[in-house]
C-alpha cells in the first residue's frame, strides 16, 4: 500500500518504464530470498534525496518508538539497500522478513505474507524527475517507510495480527473493514492523544512517514480523532489526497491494545455485527 501526495503533471519517459519492468522481472516472490538488484547511480541519488528530505521531518513528526526502531535498523542513507540486507537487519529485531514482488500484489497475498511475518516489497525506484512523489509503492515507500516502522515490535505485531485477521475473514465487506482499519493505523496512524486533546501528535504510519509533503501538512490541517474502530472501518478514504481525518492513540502500546486487539478478535460474525450498525 502506498502513501498519498500531490500528483505531478509530467510523465516519466519510456526508458523509466523499461528499467522498471527489468527490475520487476527479477522479483523472487514470497518463498525465496530477494534477488540482488544492480541499482544505478541515479537510483541511489533518488534514495539519498528522499532520505535527506525525510530525516529532519521524522525527527520532528515521527513517534519516538519509530525513531528508536529506525536507529536500530540503521538503513543506509546514501544508497538503495538490497532487500536481502533489509531482511537480515530487520528479522533479528522483530522477526519480520522482506521478500521481493514485481508490483502491487492482491491484498490476500500481501496480508497472507504479513501473517507469516513477511513484508512483500517492490524493488524498483520512483522516477528521478519527481523524487518526493510516487503514485504507487516503490522500494523507498516499502523500505524507508515500512521497514523502519517494522523495526518497532508493536508495529510489527500490528502487521502480523492484521495479516492473520484477513486470513480468517472471508466476507468481502468484512475484509474491506479490516483493510480500512489497517489504512488508518499501519499506513496513516498517529499517536499522542492526551485526555482527548492532540497537542502534538506524531506519526507511526508508513504512508504518512514516507510522504514529506503530508508529514508537514497533517499536524496543522488534518482532523485528529481518538481511535474509533467503527469509524476507521467505515468512513472510507481517497488515496490520492492528503488524509483529512486521522485517528490517534495515546501510545503505540495503546494502539496495539485497541487496534491489535481488534484484529486478533476479528471474525466474519464480529465484523458483520459492526457493519450492521446504521451510521
Ligand atoms: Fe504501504
Amino acid at each position: 500500500m502506498s502513501g498519498s501526495t500531490a500528483a505531478t503533471a509530467i510523465e516519466p519517459p519510456e526508458s523509466y518504464w523499461e528499467r522498471r519492468r527489468h527490475i520487476a522481472a527479477q522479483a523472487a516472490g514470497l518463498d525465496r530470498p530477494a534477488t540482488e538488484i544492480e541499482y544505478t547511480d541515479t537510483e541511489h541519488e533518488v534514495w539519498a534525496t528522499v532520505c535527506s528530505t525525510l530525516t529532519p521531518l521524522w525527527d520532528r513528526y515521527a513517534a519516538t518508538d519509530v525513531l528508536v526502531g529506525r536507529d536500530r535498523l540503521d538503513l543506509p542513507k546514501d544508497r538503495v539497500p538490497q532487500l536481502r540486507d533489509v531482511d537480515a537487519a530487520l528479522s533479528p529485531l522483530t522477526g519480520f522478513g522482506y521478500r521481493a514482488v514485481a508490483g502491487l500484489v492482491p491484498s490476500e497475498e500481501f496480508f497472507g505474507g504479513l501473517a507469516r511475518g513477511l513484508f512483500s516489497s517492490t524493488q524498483y525506484v520512483r522516477w528521478e524527475g519527481a523524487p518526493l512523489y510516487t503514485p504507487e509503492p516503490d522500494v523507498i515507500h516499502e523500505v524507508m517507510g515500512h521497514a523502519n516502522c517494522l523495526a518497532s515490535p508493536e508495529i510489527a505485531e500490528l502487521h502480523r495480527l492484521a495479516g492473520e485477521a484477513i486470513g480468517r475473514v472471508q466476507g468481502e465487506a468484512e475484509r474491506q473493514f479490516l483493510y480500512d482499519v489497517f489504512w488508518f493505523s499501519a499506513e496513516f496512524g498517529v499517536v499522542g492523544l492526551a485526555n482527548g486533546h492532540a497537542p502534538a501528535v506524531k506519526a507511526y504510519g508508513a504512508g504518512l512517514l514516507s510522504s514529506p509533503g503530508e508529514l508537514e501538512w497533517f499536524g496543522d490541517n488534518a482532523e485528529i480523532r481518538p481511535l474509533d474502530l467503527d469509524a476507521m472501518g467505515t468512513i472510507g478514504y481517497d488515496i490520492d489526497v492528503y488524509q483529512p481525518t486521522l485517528f490517534a492513540g495515546e501510545s503505540l502500546a495503546h494502539v496495539l491494545d485497541v487496534v491489535g486487539g481488534f484484529f486478533a478478535e476479528a471474525s466474519d460474525a464480529s465484523l458483520a455485527s459492526r457493519l450492521s450498525v446504521p451510521r
